[in-house]
């Protein structure tokens, strides 16, 4: 299946002003609109770092999926007015899910989360390999982007090429990555942004690589599209995949495939299900509910980029009301990532004074471009369990482990070690509640030293010690 090499739909690069970050009375704003922001735990303000693991939804989400519940609720194609709604609900899903990646409405196909609907194509492309036949994964992804893959050895006789790491600042070895693709190459698996230590990935670059050597490319953007503008178009990726419970939306995943190739390849389903894209993909009953609750996710992400983000896409004034809604997204991420920018200044530097903290991944401040503000570290003397559990007492909700970026963790040498603390911030986050983060870290660290000067002994204290 060779790729093709140009795109006719590539959106035009935005114009205008860079976005502004997010004032104080935008935040709050914006921090309104999500109720589960209210939440406390003892006298604090419940504080979700969380984000990576599945963000909140603001109110337009709940709305849309109450009130889809209580008129609209019925299965598809049916000749009675709620089953019109609900396939007037998934065109309008189709439609608008199109606008958020740039892509057409057919190329977009709903599922259950991102890892059904990545077995699905690695099983579909599958069908069209031969042994020898190679496909590459990196060590840097998601377990949701290799074992689909993987299956395809044993299944098919594929070879599975590796793609290594630099460990220094966990970014991938672009070497190693030329070293792989080959003339045997038929897919190349690589994710967009890492969900472990917010690398990402020059992905321009790599997808033009696939593309040169013939192969097809199967981009993982779910931890990027909280975070960065999406243009499958300009990108020229054949496949890309995001989880909108990551993006303030609710559980469900969505794939974009390049038309052509969701209509050429063999979807497994039913045999009375359509065979046309991307309804022969969505196998199974839809989530309604969800469906219409993605279209809240949307609705707040317009009214983000057209209240706050409106002039670094171009649009300002009299301009608003002939804007897309495309332009309107696109709006949305620049404030978003302008908004990232002041968070991830702030916890870099915070993180960077917490006595005995090994952050992983990219720390300059003059690479912000490369990461998005998602923060991997250990702390000496407690593993990653007892450090989040400490936090998670505090109201700080920070998760710890591998996150399936289990080839990353191996790499690193903690997977036997419990892994990684993982702090994830995204836009309605506050500079506040990173140093709340921060006092408990601190906290933890001194009790930490406290509890090693008594270890050793008044024999073996230095002098400075006290
Ligand atoms: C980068 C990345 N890829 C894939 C997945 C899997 O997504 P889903 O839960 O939608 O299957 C996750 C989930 O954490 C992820 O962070």
């Amino acid at each position: 299946m060779p790729a093709d090499s140009v795109n006719p739909r590539a959106a035009p690069p935005p114009s205008g002003a860079p976005a502004a970050p997010l004032g104080p009375m935008g935040l709050a704003a914006v921090r309104a609109r999500f109720p589960a922001l209210k939440r406390m735990q003892g006298n604090h303000s419940y504080v979700y770092l969380d984000g990576p693991g599945g963000t909140q939804v603001p109110q337009a989400v709940l709305d849309a999926m109450t009130g889809y519940l209580r008129h609209s609720n019925a299965n598809h194609d049916g000749a009675f007015a709620t089953s019109e709604e609900s396939d007037a609900l998934l065109a309008r899903a189709h439609a608008a899910a199109a606008d958020f990646l740039g892509a057409e409405p057919h190329e977009i196909v709903f599922g259950q989360n991102m890892t059904t609907l990545t077995f699905a194509v690695s099983r579909a492309i599958g069908r069209t390999l031969s042994a020898g036949d190679e496909i590459v994964v990196t060590r840097l992804d998601h377990d949701a982007n290799i074992a689909p893959w993987l299956a395809l050895e044993e299944e098919r006789g594929a070879v599975v090429r590796w793609v290594e790491i630099r460990p220094d600042d966990c970014t991938l070895d672009m070497e190693s990555l030329s070293r792989a693709i080959g003339r045997r190459t038929k897919v190349v698996a690589v994710g967009l942004a890492s969900n472990a230590v917010g690398t990402v990935n020059p992905i321009e670059r790599i997808v033009a690589m696939a593309r040169a050597a013939g192969a097809l490319t199967y981009v993982d953007a779910v931890h990027a599209a909280p975070h960065l503008a999406i243009d499958v178009a300009s990108l020229g990726a054949d496949f890309l995949v995001c989880s909108p419970y990551k993006f303030f939306g609710p559980h469900m995943g969505l794939l974009y495939g390049r038309g052509d190739l969701l209509d050429r390849l063999s979807a497994y389903k039913v045999r009375p299900a359509s065979d046309t894209a991307p309804h022969k993909w969505e196998t199974g009953t839809l989530p309604g509910e969800a469906l219409a609750g993605l279209l809240g996710t949307f609705a707040y992400l317009e009214w983000l980029g057209e209240k706050y983000g409106g002039p670094s896409v171009g649009l300002a004034g009299s301009d608003t009301e002939a804007a897309s809604n495309r332009d309107r997204l696109r709006a949305a991420i620049a404030v978003i990532r302008a908004t990232e920018a002041i968070l991830t200044r702030r916890a870099l530097m915070a993180l960077g004074d917490v006595p005995g903290l090994k952050l992983r991944g990219i720390v300059e401040a003059d690479r912000l471009d490369e990461r998005v503000p998602t923060f991997a570290f250990t702390m000496s003397g407690r593993t990653p369990r007892e450090v989040a559990t400490e936090l998670g007492r505090q109201g700080v909700a920070v998760w710890d482990g591998d996150f399936y970026a289990w080839e990353l963790v191996k790499a690193l040498g903690l997977a036997g070690s419990g892994g990684l603390i993982r702090v994830g911030l995204v836009h309605y986050n506050t500079t506040v509640e990173i140093d709340r983060l921060v006092e408990v870290l601190l906290d933890i660290a001194r009790t930490r030293s406290r509890e090693s000067r008594l270890l050793r002994g008044p024999a073996e204290r230095r002098p400075q010690d006290g």
